[in-house]
């Protein structure tokens, strides 16, 4: 059954581990993350951004895919399905989809947009049942069409946002979306520390979560952080992966063109960094 990520990332946040959010494509990048999860024992959430459920022709069809392939493969791990960097809209069409947890990136917006919007869509998605997370500050570099500055949260625009009952808040504390340039900084750990005491025991959001060196990964659940998103990495391994099989020439031998020989490599690929990424984050054993 599809659970909203609040309980999830409640726990994980008492009990010093993150959940991973691995972002969905295509129905392989589906069964490898949720065949993962269950393999591990873990909790975990699936991400889809607006880009990616366009791709996947819609928010309905996304949810239908996700639900029938959890009873058919016997998924008994919490799963939550949520929408990542959502639209106003977006957040709409989700919830009308069966979605269980949603995100309000309002993080473009003057802090009072951000407040007035976050504030009415929380109200709709906890009536509903859904767990809401909300963005201050901004995750720098570009993701499906969202594009951040990387400017570090305002722990007091924190607090704001998070006194609206949001579940969780995904603050920008020097984290990009896709690879890090060479020269990166490093994450803001005293930002980080400042949000922690002004939004009190609210889970925290690491976005931006390929190639952060694992120690930054330890210290950042040590200081609250209790949800991570993965998203980039997944595709570089699957890419990979889907290379050498081709480079290799085995997709003109025999039957390798068949679609199901030609992607297997790539979803083995996917499963192999999110089980990393899993014993990372320590939610292994967790569900
Ligand atoms: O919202 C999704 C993530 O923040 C993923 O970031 O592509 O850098 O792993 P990433
Ligand atoms: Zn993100």
């Amino acid at each position: 059954m599809l659970v909203s990520a609040k309980d999830m990332l409640e726990k994980a946040r008492e009990g010093k581990y993150a959940v991973g959010q691995f972002n969905i494509n295509n129905l392989e990048w589906t069964k490898s993350v949720l065949l993962t999860a269950e393999e591990l024992k873990s909790p975990v959430i699936l991400g889809v951004s607006e880009g990616a459920g366009k791709y996947m022709t819609g928010f309905k069809t996304v949810a239908a895919m996700v639900r029938a392939m959890m009873e058919e493969l016997n998924i008994t791990v919490p799963v939550a399905l949520h929408l990542d960097h959502g639209t106003y809209d977006g957040c709409y069409k989700c919830i009308k989809a069966g979605f269980s947890s949603i995100m309000f990136d309002g993080s473009h917006y003057p802090i009072e947009e951000n407040i007035e919007k976050t504030k009415e869509l929380v109200k709709v998605a906890h009536a509903m049942g859904l767990s809401l997370e909300a963005e201050v500050g901004s995750i720098g570099g570009e993701e499906d069409g969202v594009v951040g500055l990387g400017e570090c949260a305002d722990p007091r625009e924190c607090k704001a946002i998070a006194d609206l009952g949001i579940d969780f808040l995904a603050a920008g504390i020097g984290n990009i979306h896709g690879k890090y340039p060479e020269n990166w900084p490093g994450l803001r750990f005293d930002v980080l520390e400042q949000v922690k005491a002004a939004v009190g025991d609210m889970p925290l959001v690491l976005h931006g979560g390929t190639g952060i060196p694992e120690d930054m990964i330890k210290k950042a659940i040590s200081l609250g952080v209790a949800k991570i998103n993965v998203n980039t990495e997944c595709q570089l391994s699957f890419a990979a992966a889907t290379r050498e099989y081709i480079e290799a020439g085995k997709d003109l031998k025999g039957k390798g063109f068949d679609p199901r020989k030609l992607l297997a490599p790539g979803a083995d690929a996917i499963r192999a960094t999110v089980k990393e990424k899993m014993e990372l984050f320590g939610s292994v054993g967790k569900a």
